[in-house]
């Protein structure tokens, strides 16, 4: 029997109805931006498996240093020890992090993370004698399945089931240069009428919201804004962060520093699950306390794994090599060429691109899980390309090591892609 006839009969995948999608490609190597199907085939990972290889599939340098790492220890609980992965991690984090940035705190996935940093709003004002209950977060934001972080994703289609559950969240627009004056007045009118806590958003670049791409300008007024009244700003940088933007992070395009930040994904350069949700002095000191209950009492079993950490601080070396930031800026160049040849095309409908992150829109309606939307896929897959169309987005978030030659075989897939509509 195949891997993919074995796996349906005891495994359930991640945002699968089963019934409507039975079979999963069986995936047995991967190297740099190639990936290979057990019967051969080989796939571009031109979406950096959900933005978290950055540096590439089994990158020698990231592996060697684990292998080492594992020799020498390997897990040890993170309350009451701590140990030198850790210890480096942070050094080498709060390093290239927002200069407000202090204290980090650990987790082991994006969920959790936002999670955490949802925690510290809430309890920061807890903390200083005041009941803040409510989040305020943008429209379509995703930040992750738990609990907490659904009730600030404004795209949890699916979430019907726990609706009710949810934490108390008032939704703004994304700025798009022409309603600010709008948000502000929307903004005055909630902090009028409710306890707001903290604001949680995706900077600049919302992924799941089909990397829609927001106003600068008018996020720094929003952040200004909950500055002025005491909101925490909690930047969610699972997708964003480690240079996909152009910068390190893309809180660093903004004057007005994030109290909290959350990060995850291309943190461990793909190797490992991890991550960090990070905070100003300001908010660590709230906790600070005689008072044991002032404490964050939040802890996973695995917060700051040492394998976890060493893969990130390697991870974090690469980011900052010469090597790699050329190709980030090899790679923007290369996408911004595209995007002027692409958006001519009489099924584009516009074109966006911040860093490495680029995206089409066709004038095609799609559903975001459709048939349409599962033909272009197969498509690409039949192409040796891994995209995985939004809708009638179709984007393009490869690792920062992908050849020229491997970029421009994507480029002309996706241009190929739009004849079979
Ligand atoms: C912006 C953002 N936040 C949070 C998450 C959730 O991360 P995870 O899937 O690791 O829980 C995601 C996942 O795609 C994301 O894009």
């Amino acid at each position: 029997m195949t891997l993919k006839e074995r796996d349906k009969k005891h495994l359930w995948h991640p945002l699968t109805q089963h019934k409507l999608h039975p079979e999963a490609i069986a995936i047995t190597k991967a190297k740099n931006c190639v990936l290979t199907d057990e019967d051969g085939n080989e796939y571009i990972d031109a979406i950096a498996s959900w933005y978290t290889c950055m540096y590439g599939h089994c990158n020698d340098y990231i592996t060697s240093r684990v292998y080492t790492q594992m020799q020498q220890l390997d897990q040890v609980v993170f309350s009451g020890f701590t140990h030198e992965p850790a210890v480096k991690l942070s050094e080498a984090l709060i390093n290239i992090l927002p200069e407000n940035q202090d204290k980090l705190f650990f987790s082991d996935n994006g969920s959790s993370s936002v999670e955490i940093g949802i925690k510290m709003a809430l309890q920061y004002h807890f903390n200083n004698g005041e009941k803040r209950n409510t989040l305020i977060a943008f429209q379509d934001g995703f930040h992750g399945d738990t609990f907490g972080a659904m009730s600030v994703s404004g795209l949890s289609v699916y979430n019907g089931p726990f609706e009710d559950l949810l934490l108390d969240v008032q939704r703004i627009p994304t700025p798009n240069g022409e309603n600010h004056g709008d948000i502000i007045a929307q903004l005055k009118h909630i902090v009028a009428n409710y306890k707001i806590a903290g604001f949680v958003y995706e900077p600049l670049v919302q992924g799941a919201a089909a990397m829609k791409m927001h106003n600068k300008e008018g996020l720094e007024l929003i952040l200004q804004f909950c500055k002025k009244h005491n909101i925490i700003t909690v930047a969610d940088e699972v997708m964003t962060g480690f240079g996909k933007t152009g910068h390190y992070f893309a809180s660093d395009y903004l004057e007005t520093k994030p109290d909290v930040m959350c990060l995850s994904k291309a943190l461990t350069a793909g190797l490992l699950p991890m991550a960090i949700t990070s905070c100003s002095k300001q908010i660590y000191d709230a906790f600070y306390s005689d008072d044991i209950a002032k404490g964050l009492f939040h802890g996973h079993t695995y917060s700051a794994n040492p394998l976890a950490c060493t893969a990130a601080l390697a991870g974090i070396e690469l980011l900052t090599s010469k090597d790699i930031q050329s190709n980030i800026s090899t790679i923007i160049a290369s996408h911004k060429t595209f995007g002027e040849h692409i958006k001519q095309h009489e099924k584009v409908s516009s074109i966006r691109q911040t860093g490495i992150i680029f995206a089409l829109d066709l004038n095609i309606k799609m559903e975001r899980y459709g048939n349409l939307r599962d033909k272009l896929f197969k498509f690409f897959m039949s192409k040796g390309v891994f995209l995985r169309p939004l809708g009638s987005t179709i984007y393009i978030l490869a690792p920062y090591t992908i050849s020229k030659k491997e970029l421009e075989k994507v480029y002309t897939t996706i241009e190929e892609a739009l004849e079979i509509l």
